[in-house]
């Protein structure tokens, strides 16, 4: 029977543009949108071409469930291949016995480590959204504070810094199943020895949720968070330059049946296989020689960004970073997130409102702004070109304090700058 019927024409053949122009249109103006600003979004990353090509690929026809090897549908040996690649790969980038790569967000990874080692009701101790946790970790509106009961350390008001000795206290006190270290407005590095300590304190797992630095570790800029951690999560698509998704990696051989089986049946059905081998093919890019310049550059230009913020008189919760990301506390200069993150996209310099810990100001406005320079540094920014990305956040947040007309005068002044800034670094073609 011929497919003319029940195809339309050009299903196997035509590209998007023919097919589907607005999403097509929407694409193009996306991809003109990254080439003329400077994205300091610190959950976001450019993927290589193959990245992103294996993501377009038949795999996302496949269907299976479990793992390789041991799978419930049949014509697996094609997925099977990428998935054990994926762990392999995993596994040795990040110097663990066992890696499950199927989760589809780091939500979900740290979801099902909790199921994986915690009953409903169990106490799990975590850091604190409002100190830079996040919203996996038991915060109120998150799934996981319904299941368990969470208790929750923050940072000392005076330095922004984990205060570890209260860690402990809190493990001895509350005797979790878990301790979560870990998040997503946290700069500094952790100290996981001393997490481990207080998990040790109170008979817990000790999680490292390592979503922000683990391209920083995979590339030897950061500590790794093993042998100290019994389990660790990682996005894949923040510094780890990879797909949107997740991985849980761990050593204790009596871990994997829970946590394969709390991936899978417990969190999810079916793996993107595409996902998976994009996945793959990541991990493969950072284990590269390349991959470790990267990491040091992202690191070398982390700190030369907060460093000139600093110089131009802005405070960084916790005084600085050792990760991709820096944590600005706008109150000195008595301006808020919401409108600062308004006025630098304006002017082509793109950055998320984020509260700082025990943060005062309502949720929709919010006391600082988040900064991460993974993308900026896979676009081939270096040191000299970060500050000068310092000083033009520095005028268009000096023009918002100004007012209307100096803020808007200041962010026409910076986005011409920042189209000449980043014109010499072009990305896909
Ligand atoms: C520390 C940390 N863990 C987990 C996640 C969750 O990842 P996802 O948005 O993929 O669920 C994030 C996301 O930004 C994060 O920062």
């Amino acid at each position: 029977m011929s497919t003319d019927a029940l195809l339309h024409p050009g299903y196997f053949s035509d590209g998007l543009d023919r097919i589907d122009p607005l999403i097509a249109d929407a694409i193009a103006r996306e991809k003109r949108r990254t080439r003329d600003v400077i994205e300091l979004i610190a959950s976001e990353n450019i993927v290589s071409r193959a990245v992103l090509e294996v993501q377009g690929s038949v795999l996302t026809n496949k269907t299976v469930e479990g793992l390789p090897g041991k799978r419930y549908h049949a014509g697996a040996e094609n997925v099977d291949a990428v998935e054990r690649a994926a762990i392999e790969r995993a596994c040795r980038l990040f110097g663990c016995s066992h890696a499950n790569v199927q989760p589809h967000s780091g939500s979900q990874a740290n979801h099902a480590v909790l199921h994986a080692v915690a009953e409903p009701g169990d106490t799990v101790l975590s850091m604190d959204l409002n100190a830079g946790g996040h919203l996996s970790h038991g915060a109120s509106a998150n799934a996981s504070s319904r299941w368990f009961r969470f208790v929750h350390y923050g940072v000392r008001a005076d330095d922004g810094l984990i205060d570890y000795d209260a860690v402990v206290d809190l493990a001895r006190q509350h005797r979790p199943k878990l301790l979560i270290a870990g998040g997503s407005a946290y700069p500094r590095a952790l100290d996981f020895a001393a997490f481990r300590r207080a998990a040790d304190a109170g008979g817990a797992r000790l999680l490292v949720d390592m979503a922000h630095f683990a391209g920083l570790v995979a590339g030897g800029a950061h500590p790794s968070p093993f042998p100290h951690a019994d389990i660790v999560t990682t996005t894949t698509y923040k510094s780890l330059r990879g797909p949107r998704g997740a991985l849980v990696l761990w050593n204790d051989p009596a871990l994997r049946k829970p946590i394969d089986r709390a991936v899978f049946p417990g969190m999810q059905g079916t793996p993107s296989l595409h996902i998976v081998a994009a996945k793959a093919v990541a991990l493969g890019e950072a284990l590269r020689p390349e991959f470790r310049a990267y990491a040091q550059a992202v690191l070398a230009n982390a700190r030369a960004l907060a460093a000139r913020l600093q110089g131009r008189g802005f405070d960084l919760v916790g005084g600085g970073t050792d990760t991709p990301l820096m944590l600005v506390d706008l109150r000195r200069q008595g301006l808020d997130g919401a409108l600062s993150a308004q006025s630098l996209e304006r002017a082509g310099i793109i950055a998320n409102m984020n509260p700082i810990p025990s943060d005062a100001a309502d949720l929709q406005r919010m006391s600082g702004l988040r900064f991460g320079v993974s993308g900026a540094t896979t676009r081939g920014l270096g040191r000299r070109e970060i500050e000068a990305v310092g000083d033009l956040v520095a005028e268009v947040l000096a023009g918002l304090q100004r007012g209307p007309d100096a803020s808007a005068a200041a962010e026409e002044a910076v986005r011409r700058r920042v189209a000449e800034l980043v014109a010499p670094y072009p990305t896909y073609r």
